[in-house]
């Protein structure tokens, strides 16, 4: 289509055929469906990080910061596990975790504290199906500071969600920019998840370093799911009424 000035004038839904705007609606509904699958698994994966259910900011900080006021070990005999042993073989326990937990005293030192109660329950003989703590291989993976995601996750993570989510926004951007909106506000929903996206990742690392910034990657979260709602929603409604130009 040719406008009087020789302009060309971008395609809008009113243009398109009853074909293209079905492809365009299945596309639209299960990249919806695709969102609220993809936040409802972070929510199911996540909500418990920090050990209380429904998600807030430090389950967002636990997964990437990590917990690193502790180790499981420490939280487990000052907690769930106080009851079995005593408070001096704890001081000794906890002052070894502090010193980092190395093999060179599991042997001598806390092997025999574990012997006294924790290995009738933490021992594969026992049956009972918990972790191994008759050696040190098996005690150390709950002796560790935790960390959060590691750096090769992180990276793992990113380029896959760069990747795939630019990618998914270029398409639902190409079927948005064909309903007629204010142009300005069109073109803050084009770029605004694009930005979020870059936000978002950038965010993971940064928490990564220091846990205040999860609130950001909250934020940038909020801001993708808002832009891509509006994007599919304004598209749904307007492949389906808009029949020429409003103007
Ligand atoms: C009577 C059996 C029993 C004894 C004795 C026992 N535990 Fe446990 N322990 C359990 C059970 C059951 C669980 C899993 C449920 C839970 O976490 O409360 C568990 C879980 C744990 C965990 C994992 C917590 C987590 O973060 O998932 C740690 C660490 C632990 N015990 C340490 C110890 C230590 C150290 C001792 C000795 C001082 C000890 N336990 C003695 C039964 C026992």
């Amino acid at each position: 289509m040719v406008a009087p000035e020789g302009h060309i004038v971008p395609k809008r839904f009113y243009d398109r055929t009853i074909s293209e705007k079905l492809l365009y609606t299945c596309f639209l509904l299960l990249v919806g469906l695709g969102y609220l699958m993809a936040t409802s698994y972070l929510y199911v994966t996540h909500q418990m990080n920090d050990g209380k259910p429904g998600l807030s900011i430090s389950d967002v900080a636990d997964s990437y910061y990590g917990n690193r006021s502790g180790t499981r070990l420490e939280a487990a005999i000052r907690g769930s596990m106080a009851g079995n042993i005593s408070i001096e073989d704890r001081d000794l326990m906890v002052a070894w975790l502090k010193d980092g937990a190395g093999e060179d005293h599991f042997e001598h030192e806390i092997k025999p504290i574990l012997q006294k109660t924790c290995l009738n329950c933490h021992v594969q003989s026992s049956g009972m199906n918990l972790p191994d703590f008759s050696t040190y291989a098996g005690l150390h993976k709950f002796a560790e500071v935790d960390t959060g995601m590691s750096m090769a996750s992180l990276l793992k993570l990113s380029h896959i969600h760069l990747f795939g989510i630019s990618l998914l926004l270029f398409m639902l951007g190409g079927i948005f920019i064909q309903s007629e909106v204010n142009v300005i506000f069109k073109r803050f929903l084009v770029v605004s998840p694009m930005l979020a996206v870059f936000v978002d990742v950038a965010s993971w690392f940064m928490t990564k370093m220091d846990s205040n910034y999860a609130i950001i990657v909250i934020v940038a979260g909020g801001l993708l799911g808002m832009s891509m709602a509006l994007q599919i929603l304004i598209s749904l409604f307007q492949i389906w009424t808009l029949k020429r130009p409003l103007r």
